[in-house]
């Protein structure tokens, strides 16, 4: 499952930024990271090396991360949790590593990292081998540090990321979540062999799903045009949507220096609702069919407290009196659990778009490194 890097890849292409170049190419390396694990609709890390047992023989599990690569480990718990039946841990790295955990060989450490240099995370699997647990690192650059210190890699086929802000490869971190939660689900009998493959059918359509809602990218600028002017803004979401604004909030905040705040839906009543005074913009993110009443009205909570609402709702669900809210953006309707995809396009194509706009340099903003080798 090994992708050659082209050198010729890591030109602009013709794209102003290498952050819009990468935000295209998700599509492809959505592709090209899963197809590589599967054969018939059955998940297969034996193609990295990976036997079957490890996934089975944990009584614990961690994802550890930094910054984005963490918000993915997000999107796994959620997903272990609903099909696999399994409790995980997501932590941060740079807390991890002083928060005693409870480490031991029936541990399974899952580290996420798009260089595999972050110091953070690297001390984390060293600690984590130290202490008998087994390790397993999702990794975009090949024989990096936390690829070598891990019992097993599993490398995502993005091929260089540039910008600093991550796109591409947060996308195939998360897609490689789908394919680990498949493979503990059917490994301990949560879900049949049928139930898999049905599950992996529809994970190998994402791509077109992605390709899709980077095309609605003149919507979101449109949008985009809204917020830029905007010191601070909320976005509210429950669920994998609210994994997905942590992520989308923090690309914001990236790029075009706004100060934004991601909010469970359900937790802003309790005291962060104090900050919404008249046409504070909020960001509801509503794409989850068994949350979507809740969600909805957390959202017409702030409206009515005189917040200028922005709703990402996906098509098929349904709104009343749809002219109250400050405006409404449709996403491509797909089954709950994958509605991240869509989003995830979304809010990186805002974040973009508001930096551009703004007149900043996308690719490189001010204070932050793409490597991080200092604690
Ligand atoms: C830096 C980058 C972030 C990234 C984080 C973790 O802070 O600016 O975009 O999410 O490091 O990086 P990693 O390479 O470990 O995924």
């Amino acid at each position: 499952c090994e992708i050659d890097w082209d050198v010729n890849a890591a030109s602009k292409n013709g794209y102003p930024f290498f952050m819009e170049k990468e935000i295209a190419e998700q599509p492809k390396a959505i592709k090209d990271t899963i197809e590589a694990r599967i054969t018939d609709d059955i998940v297969d890390f034996s193609k990295d090396g990976i036997p079957e047992e490890v996934f089975k023989n944990f009584q614990r599990l961690y994802f550890i991360g930094c910054g984005t690569a963490m918000h993915s480990g997000l999107v796994g718990k959620s997903l272990l949790q609903q099909f696999a039946g399994a409790y995980s841990n997501v932590e941060i790295a740079s807390e991890f590593i002083y928060d005693n955990p409870v480490l031991d060989e029936n541990t399974l450490v899952i580290a996420i990292s798009q260089s595999g240099e972050t110091i953070d995370t690297l001390e984390a699997v060293k600690m984590a081998k130290k202490m008998k647990a087994t390790t397993i690192s999702i990794i975009n650059v090949r024989e990096s540090s936390i690829a070598k210190a891990s019992d097993y890699v599993i490398y995502t086929n993005a091929g260089p990321e540039i910008a600093v802000a991550s796109t591409k490869a947060y996308s195939v971190q998360v897609a490689v979540m789908y394919l680990l939660t498949v493979q503990i689900a059917m490994i301990n009998g949560k879900m049949t062999l049928e139930e898999g493959k049905a599950f992996i059918k529809k994970l190998r359509k994402i791509p077109d799903v992605v390709e899709e809602a980077v095309k609605n990218r003149e919507t979101i600028h449109n949008i985009s045009r809204k917020i830029i002017e905007a010191k601070d803004l909320f976005m509210l979401g429950r669920g994998l949507d609210y994994s997905a604004i942590l992520e989308g909030s923090l690309k914001l905040k990236e790029i075009s220096y706004i100060h934004s705040e991601a909010y469970s839906s359900g937790e802003i009543k309790h005291g962060t609702i104090a900050l919404i005074t008249q046409d504070t913009p909020v960001i509801a993110v509503v794409t989850q069919n068994k949350l979507a009443s809740k969600e909805l009205s957390n959202a017409i909570e702030v409206r009515s407290r005189g917040a200028k609402v922005i709703l990402f709702v996906k098509d098929g669900i349904k709104l009343e009196n749809e002219e109250e809210w400050y405006e409404v953006v449709r996403l491509r309707d797909v089954s709950d659990e994958f509605m991240i995809f869509p989003v995830t396009v979304a809010l990186q194509l805002l974040a973009y778009y508001t930096s551009l706009d703004k007149g900043l340099d996308v690719d490189k903003p001010r204070n932050l490194a793409k490597v991080v080798t200092v604690e």
